[in-house]
């Protein structure tokens, strides 16, 4: 990788200690490898809680899956595949609430296939061109903003309603099943909006409800949550192994897929896709959609006290380095967009860059120069400048990177990068 001279933002130059929160408070010295790994088992356990009191707000425990019950089952695809659909009912203190999983397999598999697990924005019947799945009601609002001319500030003008009645296959471009199932996994799928209405205000009972109105935790952490209750369902299907389980996710779903592999240690990797602000993308880097904007139009999503940091990013205890941090020693794929600039690919590429170390430590391959102790998340040389990958093109392997030439997508070149990764860190 070619490595530039000094860049102006100090963001930019890898392990700059003084702008990031560290992803280690105490870097453990001289340790074995055993007593290393002890010592990140330790700080990741700090990281996720600090993120969740910080940003997603902290889940709450006492809940999950009371039953997983078969619906359909046939034959899709042009016989490549098999289709099935469940309805989950999970449970926590306050009641029981229900939502569907879509999962497609390859078909005439012998024993246990990898699943890609994430969720979808408008029902699962979008998600696949054939007919025949449940369609459910869940709703969701968008928001009618107003920018502030030049700036990154917004301003909510409106609300409006949406069905998520959407038509059969609608987003079918987003979930190339076919592909997926030829290249030797299954993908499963459930709405978001089943599992908690994207909403700030009026949202249906889901799964926030099982744990009252008080429990603070933010709608990303909600999706996460379902996320988590979907991975116990594929637990329960014999031809899905369920310890190679990838999350999932575009855009405010990657958001959700990234929370949820940080908090749950079943999910092998993570794969977001265009996540941005909250998601891949550190809210200290000046680009795209900040911290002030996302907490104006997407109150719900996030613990109240996220926006209190508006405009003061640089004191915000937490950056999402150390939310893919968290994911380590497991596995993490990052996916941005050339023209996606509300997402920010080079704040979203930086995250990847400033939790490199930390990846390689556990054996990943170097995107950063110089050597790696373990332990390690300050860069020993001057700093320096990594240029973002040109379009196309994937870099690292277990921590990997790739940006795609076009919008804020989540399409079959994606997938391409997302199924050769999870070649990579599943193939022994
Ligand atoms: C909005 C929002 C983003 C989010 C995106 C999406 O653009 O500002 O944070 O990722 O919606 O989910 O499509």
């Amino acid at each position: 990788m070619v490595i530039d001279t000094l860049a102006e933002d100090p963001l930019d130059l890898a392990y700059s200690r003084s702008t990031l929160p560290s992803l280690w408070s105490d870097a453990p010295t001289g340790s074995t490898a055993e007593q290393w790994a002890q010592a990140w088992r330790r700080r990741r356990t700090q990281l996720v809680d600090a993120l969740g009191a910080t940003v997603y707000g902290v889940t709450p425990a006492g809940g999950g899956l009371r039953s997983s019950t078969l619906i359909s089952e046939c034959a899709a695809l042009g016989g490549t595949a098999l289709r099935r659909e469940y309805e989950l009912t999970v449970e926590g203190p306050r009641g029981t609430h229900t939502f569907d999983l879509l999962l497609h397999l390859p078909a005439g598999v012998r024993g246990p296939v990898p699943v890609f697990l994430g969720l979808n924005f408008n029902g699962n019947q979008a998600t696949t061109s054939e007919p025949g799945l449940r369609v459910d009601t869940a709703r969701r609002s968008e928001a009618v903003v107003e920018h502030e001319p030049g700036g990154r500030g917004v301003r909510v003008i409106d609300r409006v309603v949406l069905d998520a009645n959407a038509p059969i296959g609608s987003d079918a471009e987003m979930w190339p099943a076919r592909e997926i199932v030829k290249r030797g996994y299954g993908l499963a799928t459930a709405h978001n909006s089943q599992i908690e209405e994207d909403r700030p205000f009026d949202r249906a009972p889901g799964v926030g409800s099982l744990f009252g109105d008080d429990a603070g935790w933010g709608v990303v952490g909600m999706w996460a949550w379902g996320l988590s209750r979907a991975l116990d369902a594929l637990e329960l299907a014999p031809d899905v192994d369920a310890h190679a389980v990838i999350g999932v996710g575009h855009s405010r779903l990657g958001k959700a897929a990234l929370w949820a592999a940080a908090q749950d240690e079943r999910f092998v990797a993570a794969v977001s896709n265009d996540s941005g602000c909250a998601g891949a993308s550190l809210f200290r880097h000046p680009g795209g959609e900040s911290l002030a904007s996302i907490a104006e139009v997407f109150p719900h999503w996030f613990i109240s006290t996220l926006r209190d940091y508006a405009g003061r990013e640089a004191e915000l205890p937490v950056d999402q380095h150390q939310l893919l941090a968290s994911i380590a020693p497991r596995a993490v794929h990052v996916a941005s967009a050339t023209e996606d600039r509300w997402a920010d690919p080079r704040g979203e590429f930086l995250a990847v860059v400033h939790s490199s170390r930390l990846f390689q430590s556990f054996g990943a391959r170097a995107l950063l120069p110089g050597d790696a102790s373990p332990g390690m998340d300050v860069c020993p040389s001057t700093a320096v400048r990594i240029p973002t990958p040109d379009p196309g093109t994937s870099v690292g392997d277990r921590l990997s990177y790739h940006l795609r030439a076009g919008s804020h997508r989540m399409v079959a070149e994606d997938w391409a990068h997302f199924l050769d990764f999870a070649d990579r860190i599943l193939t022994p």
